[in-house]
C-alpha cells in the first residue's frame, strides 16, 4: 500500500517522468540512411538577450557514443533542452533522421517516439522494486493498477531480463529503489530508459556523486550502449571522458569551439585557452 501512495504521489507533483505520457505522434522508423540521426542545425537560443546556444551545428550518426565537453554556461544543457522539446529554440532546426522534424514535437512525443533523457535527479520510484520500476516503464498502458496487477508478454520479460544484466541490477531485482546505492539509482534509470529501447539517449553529468568504481561501472555500461543506440554524454569529469570518448565535442559560449578525438581536442589551443580562463 505505501507503494502505491508514494506512486499517487510522486504522479501527481511529477509532470518530468515522461513514461505516464501517451504514445507519440510519429513512427520510431527514423530515416538515417545519410548517417546522422540527429541534425542540430543554426540553432539559437536567447535568454534575455544571452544567447545560450549561439548557431549551433551539431550532428550525431546512428549508434554513436558523442561526448560533450565544455565550461560552464556553455550551453550544454540548454542544448539537451532543445532536443528534447523542453526549449525552443529563436532560430534553426533540429531533425531526428531525416523525416521527423523535432521543432513540430511536443516533449512528450519525443521522449516516446525515442529520444530518451536521463536526469541528474533519478526520477525513479524508491518504494517499488527494481523490477517493478522496470515493468513500469515499459508498459504502454500508465494506469497504476493496471501495471502492477496484469502480467507482462514473454517479450517483456526478456527485455526487462536483458535490461538487469546491462544495468548490473540482476541481484537486486527484488529489492525496494530506495534502498539501492546513488550508483545504481542512476543506473536503474538508465534501465527504465532502456526498457522503452530508445534510438537516442541523452544523458547529463552522470557521474557526479559517483564513487570511482561506480564512475568505472557507468563508463562499461554506456560503452556498452553504442552501436545500439546513441548515446550522447555531457561531463565535466574529464578521466571518465577519457575512458569512454570517441568523439569530442567542446561547447563553448553556445557554439561548437572543436571537435575531434579526446587528444585532438585536448591539445588544441582555442580549447586549453577556454579551459586556462574559467
Ligand atoms: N531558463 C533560463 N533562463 C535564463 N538563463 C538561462 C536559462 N537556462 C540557461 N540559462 C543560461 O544559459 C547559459 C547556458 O546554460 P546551460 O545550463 O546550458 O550551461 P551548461 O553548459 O549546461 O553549464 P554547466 O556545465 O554548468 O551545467 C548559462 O549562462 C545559463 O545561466
Ligand atoms: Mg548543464
Amino acid at each position: 500500500m505505501k507503494a502505491i501512495e508514494q506512486l499517487r504521489e510522486t504522479w501527481r507533483r511529477d509532470q518530468v517522468f515522461d513514461i505516464v505520457q501517451p504514445a507519440p505522434a510519429f513512427d520510431m522508423n527514423i530515416d538515417t540512411k545519410h548517417g546522422p540521426i540527429l541534425y542540430v542545425e543554426d540553432v539559437s537560443v536567447s535568454f534575455d538577450g544571452f544567447k545560450a546556444l549561439n548557431n549551433l551545428n551539431l550532428y550525431i550518426d546512428d549508434g554513436e557514443l558523442r561526448c560533450i565537453i565544455g565550461p560552464n554556461g556553455a550551453g550544454k544543457t540548454t542544448m539537451m533542452d532543445v532536443i528534447t522539446g523542453k526549449t525552443r529554440p529563436d532560430t534553426g532546426s533540429v531533425w531526428f533522421g531525416q523525416r521527423v522534424n523535432l521543432l513540430r514535437c511536443a516533449e512528450h512525443e519525443i521522449a516516446r517516439g525515442g529520444i530518451g533523457r536521463k536526469f541528474q535527479k533519478p526520477t525513479i520510484f524508491e518504494a517499488l522494486t527494481v523490477w517493478e520500476n522496470l515493468e513500469l516503464a515499459c508498459a504502454s498502458d500508465k494506469r497504476v493498477w493496471y501495471i502492477l496487477n496484469r502480467s507482462l508478454s514473454g517479450e517483456q520479460r526478456t527485455r526487462l531480463e536483458e535490461v538487469l544484466v546491462q544495468i548490473g541490477l540482476v541481484e537486486e531485482r527484488h529489492r525496494d529503489a530506495g534502498v539501492l546505492s546513488h550508483g545504481q539509482k542512476q543506473w536503474l534509470e538508465i534501465g527504465m530508459l532502456l526498457v522503452q529501447n530508445p534510438r537516442v539517449l541523452l544523458v547529463d553529468e552522470p557521474v557526479a556523486g559517483m564513487t570511482g568504481e561506480e564512475v568505472e561501472h557507468t563508463a562499461a555500461l554506456l560503452t556498452s550502449l553504442a552501436g545500439k543506440h546513441s548515446v550522447i554524454v555531457v561531463e565535466h569529469d574529464m578521466a571518465f571522458v577519457r575512458s569512454i570518448a570517441r568523439k569530442v565535442t567542446v561547447l563553448h559560449q553556445g557554439s561548437v569551439l572543436a571537435e575531434g578525438s579526446m587528444d585532438q581536442v585536448q591539445n588544441d589551443p582555442r580549447v586549453i585557452e577556454v579551459y586556462l580562463g574559467e
